[in-house]
């Protein structure tokens, strides 16, 4: 079962934005079947790997659109992506650890912390961004 689940709601009006939230989203859902699924340890450490990566170039992506954009917010927002980062950071230590620890409470919170982020900031940084004209 998916742990996220994008809908219309989630949009914040820019489509790269939007893209890459999906893909974020699917990226975290299918790391969580791995766990639910009881995949082998080394698969669930390749999703957190793409997860991990994926998640900064995203970062980079809004990075980007916001310096360009000159984006008065900038700096709380980016905090706020590295309190994910080190978030993903933590999963990724326990699933390397070896130890059998349930990583279920870790995507939890990396999920609330995403729908979190996605519903409130990104959908600020969205209306700034459209009210410069991009879509
Ligand atoms: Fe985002
Ligand atoms: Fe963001």
């Amino acid at each position: 079962m998916p742990i996220l689940k994008w809908d219309e709601n989630y949009s914040a009006g820019v489509k790269i934005l939007d893209d890459e939230h999906k893909q974020l989203i699917a990226m975290i859902n299918k790391a969580y079947d791995s766990v639910t699924n009881m995949e082998e340890d080394i698969v669930l450490r390749e999703l957190v790997k793409e997860m991990r990566a994926y998640a900064a170039s995203h970062f980079a992506t809004e990075d980007n659109l916001m310096n360009t954009y000159g984006y008065p917010a900038l700096a709380e927002h980016l905090e706020m992506h590295e309190s994910f980062a080190v978030k993903a950071e933590a999963l990724n230590n326990l699933v390397s650890s070896g130890d059998k620890v349930d990583p279920v409470k870790v995507f939890k919170l990396l999920a609330d912390w995403l729908r979190d982020h996605i519903m409130k900031t990104d959908k600020e940084l969205g209306k700034f961004l459209n009210a410069q004209g991009v879509k």
